[in-house]
């Protein structure tokens, strides 16, 4: 061999191309990767903006019919319905949460029946419904976990009936995959799966969406059951609890000051992984694409490779529907 003439080995030769660069690639993010967060709210004929999040809304019913038309043409696959509850029907119980004529479920149902090639997943979380904005029953200044999770499991059973395809359980309370399992085995919807938000970081990213949603907490915080942010080997341990416990899919929340955590989950589960790219990763990206400060469209799908790269098999993202258009153009 001749090592006669420097640099013998060219790495720059496999980047010489786009076509090249493409055959090359190890990672890539195509629409059936993303799964849409939509966000509903009571009423007829609107769409709010959500301050926060620009270019994104809240959508009455009638309206978000439309919008899931729009992602299901531009190829995207799933979507995460999240309902905005009129304040006057929280309370600590969230018993609005099991009402079989409530907005979720109405929601659930209509989406269903007009899309049903559609994957159709719900919040299962007890803070839009709860008085106090937490996650589970509070009494005396806590949040209670095992009754809470009695709250979970019948909202996550009464998602079922109103026809939902998967729940996505967002509280970290301890043993509720479990728990859900169960109360959905025993109602019949074997069929029905959960994606746990295993490790999801009681986290400042997630302030737009509370925006969105109105459900900031009404005190507190919610450090007594999200995770703290320098743990990892806790996250795996979530992970393969809710493995074990069921879920069909583990998920590490938010998703860009975490990617380390994804790739530490995909050495010891088996499960698929989703990624969420939430709220506030998305504002900021926005904020700066806004002012001209980073190139939006570049920055979203170096920004969405990275999760792919990190291991996640599924990215729930508020660029779905942009980046699917985005890569689907020819
Ligand atoms: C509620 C829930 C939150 C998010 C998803 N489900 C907020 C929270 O836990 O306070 C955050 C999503 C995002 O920021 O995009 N249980």
């Amino acid at each position: 061999m001749n090592y006669g003439q420097f640099p013998y080995i060219r790495g720059r030769r496999l980047r010489s191309s786009e076509a090249l660069r493409a055959m090359v690639a190890e990672h890539n993010v195509q629409p059936t990767d993303f799964i849409a967060p939509v966000f509903v709210m009571e009423g007829n004929n609107k769409k709010v903006e959500i301050p926060s999040m620009p270019d994104y809304y809240r959508y009455t019913l009638d309206m978000l019919l439309e919008e899931i038309n729009n992602l299901q043409r531009a190829g995207i696959r799933a979507i995460l319905l999240f309902a905005k509850v009129p304040d006057e029907k929280k309370d600590n119980k969230g018993t609005e949460s099991i009402n079989p004529e409530g907005l979720m479920q109405r929601s659930v149902r209509t989406i269903k029946e007009q899309f049903p090639g559609m994957w159709v997943m719900t919040d299962v979380a007890m803070d839009p419904y709860s008085s106090y904005g937490q996650d589970g029953i509070v009494e005396q200044g806590k949040v209670l976990n095992d009754l809470s999770v009695e709250v979970l499991s019948e909202m996550a059973v009464s998602h079922a009936e109103a026809g939902v395809d998967m729940i996505a359980t967002s509280d970290m309370m301890d043993g509720r995959i479990g728990a859900m399992r169960n109360a959905l085995d025993d109602s019949g919807f074997q069929e029905v799966g959960i994606m746990a938000y295993s490790a999801k970081y009681a986290s400042a990213y997630y302030g737009p969406f509370r925006d969105a949603l109105d459900s900031a907490p009404g005190f507190g915080d919610k450090k007594t059951y999200q995770m703290d942010p320098p743990n990892v080997r806790e996250a795996v341990k979530e992970a393969q609890l809710d493995e074990q416990e069921g879920a069909d899919i583990v998920m590490v929340k938010p998703g860009l000051p975490y990617l380390d955590v994804i790739g530490a989950i995909k050495k010891q589960v088996s499960v698929p992984i989703s990624a969420y790219n939430v709220s506030g990763e998305y504002a900021m990206l926005k904020a700066a694409a806004g002012k001209g400060w980073l190139d939006e469209e570049e920055t979203m799908l170096e920004t969405l490779v990275g999760f792919k790269r990190a291991g996640a098999d599924l990215i729930a993202t508020y660029f779905a529907k942009q980046a699917a258009k985005l890569i689907n153009r020819p």
